[in-house]
């Protein structure tokens, strides 16, 4: 945990309030008649089909299966299921870029360029079951593309815009995709972000894509080849075009989402369509009472979890209204955010904890400086909150109007699971707690041996019901999602947090178990990186850690050994964070590198990334026994002491 963060003690609640028992209920009442409970929520969306049951029990991981005889559509759901209704010509998007152009959407609007999407995506020969990757800034269209890829029955795998060259054709390789859809650029600080750039070199390693769609964002010239590449609006028919939404059954695949695990190669998290559905319609009301009078505003990129569930899907499918902003937060000015909340008129905000702290360091200024009474409801996700950073986004930027909602899930988890449940009831809210679970999330704190431990202790969060939005298996590698998620704890799902309980039942997540690093609320893999990096010529060996920081939460820290004669220079250190930048992405970028002789590692030849962190943190050395060498620790601490004096020299 960063600096301070420890220091809080946790408050105490004197009494349980009503609110909680009703959450408590509802929780319960899930559990004991899932069939029940999440087909009558299923019963106010769309389905063509109604056959069997909600819930379906399984002898294999993930030992259930929602509507698997039921019908429907994703896309159907939160687009036609609106059209000819008194919400059809009601803003569906507003979306503003960061040089400060503008577009809006109705429903009726977006359901249009939704079809005119899916016609062109369908003359390509994207039909049920195929893969469309889709790597675009922030811009309408990217809510399209995924909107018109479920519609057909396809499946998406969005591939965050901050992810470069080889990390997206690692991707594409994996998903096995057909399509492309990238844009020629998006705007980032003023500057351009050359898609179209990185797409062209991984294109070279992915046999798979057949064509490309750009869609013109930044109009600067970019390259085409004649036989892939097809601008979109060159492509796109002009008289309107309806496309049929393909009716598939429950699990059928909606989206593959790649987030980091533990060895090199991402992890296809694949999610359901009607179980998906159905999560996202009951969290986005359940936690953030959303309804058609909003204006939500979910900061996340298109490309992250979040951003699927809590942009694309889970308001349309509420009839919510949207905002989506292209750029960098502080760019033209740091009030950038606060001018868009007082513009729009937003109501409920969802961001990260790291942005918070961002703005926070900044100081009050920016957001007195604007009428931000607006807001009603502020939402948090993506890594701990300290009490700090809580108490802080509550006073300044809700006026101690607004409850927080800090919400724990992950990509696989689909949607919402632990979080303050406006929706339902009110209850006291603790900074740096998440509260409670969602209807049907069985949430256990275990030890060692899967035992649940008592309240005030630490030990894994696991989920040890199926719940509907629960993603049904990693593509391609059904071993790897048994192994990975329910085989540690057997038959229960393993979320590589570690938590607590506290005496009143309210949960605190207290950072990954595993070696998964948080940046910025960015899931990044600490092998992942590794892999990158020793595909630089200079590069023999490398280790990567999560490094402790008060704004982000972590930043990748490398310790590397180069080839035999290959001396260190900064020149070198400059070169591979370039390669890092170009290859895996701005956000992979490590902090810092240290150049080494040895790794610290096991005896099994791991490598003691806990070891290298007390270093780098100049914390004392936590246990040494099992390491395989020593002055290897001597070695570290010595490069690390000669790095900072040379940064030291190095003027900001
Ligand atoms: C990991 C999942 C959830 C969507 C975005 C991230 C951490 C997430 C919280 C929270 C403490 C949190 C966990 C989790 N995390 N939300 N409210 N409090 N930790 O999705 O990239 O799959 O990352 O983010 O460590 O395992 P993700």
């Amino acid at each position: 945990m960063p600096p301070g963060w420890e220091s809080e003690p946790l408050p105490t609640m004197s009494h349980i309030s009503p609110g909680i028992e009703r959450v408590l209920e509802i929780n319960r009442r899930a559990l004991a008649d899932p069939d029940e409970f999440w087909g009558k929520v299923a019963s106010e969306l769309y389905f063509a089909q109604r056959v069997g049951p909600a819930f379906e029990r399984m002898d294999d991981p993930p030992f259930g299966r929602w509507f698997p005889r039921w019908k429907t559509n994703l896309s159907y759901n939160c687009l036609d299921r609106w059209i000819g209704t008194d919400l059809q010509h009601k803003v569906a998007l507003h979306w503003e870029g960061e040089p400060g152009d503008r577009r809006t959407f109705t429903y009726l609007q977006l359901w249009k360029e939704v079809n005119r999407f899916a016609s062109v995506l369908q003359d390509l020969g994207v039909g049920e079951g195929d893969r469309v990757t889709i790597y675009l800034p922030m811009i309408p269209e990217a809510i399209i593309a995924m909107l018109a890829t479920v519609r057909l029955g396809a499946v998406h795998s969005v591939v965050f815009g901050g992810f470069a060259t080889q990390a997206l054709a690692d991707r594409i390789n994996d998903s096995k995709s057909k399509v492309l859809v990238t844009a020629d650029g998006g705007w980032r600080r003023g500057k351009i972000v050359d898609l179209k750039g990185l797409v062209d070199p991984a294109l070279l390693q992915t046999p798979t894509i057949e064509r490309v769609v750009v869609v013109k964002r930044t109009g600067q010239p970019v390259e085409m080849d004649a036989d892939r590449d097809r601008w979109y609006h060159e492509v796109a028919p002009t008289k309107e075009t309806k496309v049929a939404p393909v009716m598939v059954e429950g699990p059928h695949p909606s989206f593959l989402l790649y987030t980091s695990g533990t060895t090199g190669r991402p992890k296809g998290a694949c999610h359901s369509t009607a179980g998906y559905m159905v999560w996202l319609y009951y969290t986005t009301q359940a936690v953030f009472d959303l309804s058609p009078k909003d204006l939500f505003w979910c900061t996340a990129d298109i490309g992250w979890v979040t951003g699927h569930s809590y942009i694309t899907y889970g308001p349309a499918l509420r009839g919510g209204t949207m905002l989506m902003y292209e750029g960098a937060p502080d760019f033209p000015s740091p009030d950038r955010w606060w001018e868009l909340i007082e513009r729009y008129g937003v109501s409920i905000l969802y961001t990260s904890p790291t942005a918070i702290r961002g703005f926070m360091r900044r100081g009050d200024e920016g957001p007195k400086r604007h009428d931000l009474s607006s807001l009603r409801i502020l939402g948090s996700v993506g890594e701990p909150i300290n009490p700090e950073a809580w108490r802080w986004y509550y006073e300044h930027i809700g006026a101690r109007r607004c409850p927080i909602v800090d919400t724990w899930w992950q990509t696989e988890t689909g949607g919402i699971m632990i979080a303050p449940q406006l929706g339902l009831a009110r209850y006291a809210l603790k900074p740096g707690s998440a509260t409670l679970p969602i209807a049907g999330v069985d949430a256990v704190v275990v030890d060692e041996q899967g035992r649940r431990v008592p309240p005030g202790e630490r030990g894994f969060l696991t989920i040890q019901h199926p719940w509907p939005g629960e993603f049904t298996t990693l593509w391609g590698d059904p071993e790897r999602f048994a192994q990975v998620y329910f085989s540690r704890f057997p038959g229960v799902y393993y979320a590589a947090d570690f938590a607590m309980q506290d005496a009143d039942g309210y949960f605190w997540l207290l950072g990954r178990a595993d070696e998964v690093m948080k940046v910025a609320g960015h899931r990044i893999s600490t092998t992942e990186l590794e892999h990158i990096l020793l595909l630089h010529p200079a590069v023999a060996e490398s280790a990567v850690i999560g490094r402790s920081d008060a704004v982000k939460f972590e930043v990748p820290v490398a310790c590397i050994i180069l080839k035999p004669g290959v001396p260190p220079s900064s020149q070198l250190r400059e070169e591979l964070l370039l390669h890092v930048r170009t290859n895996m992405g701005p956000i992979a970028v490590p902090g810092q590198i240290y150049f080494v002789e040895k790794l610290p590692k096991t005896r099994s030849a791991k490598i003691m990334r806990r070891l290298i962190r007390d270093v780098v943190e100049e914390r004392p050395l936590g246990d040494v026994t099992t390491l395989e060498d020593e002055t290897s620790v001597e070695e570290a601490k010595r490069a690390y002491l000669e790095l900072k004096s040379e940064l030291e020299r190095v003027p900001k």
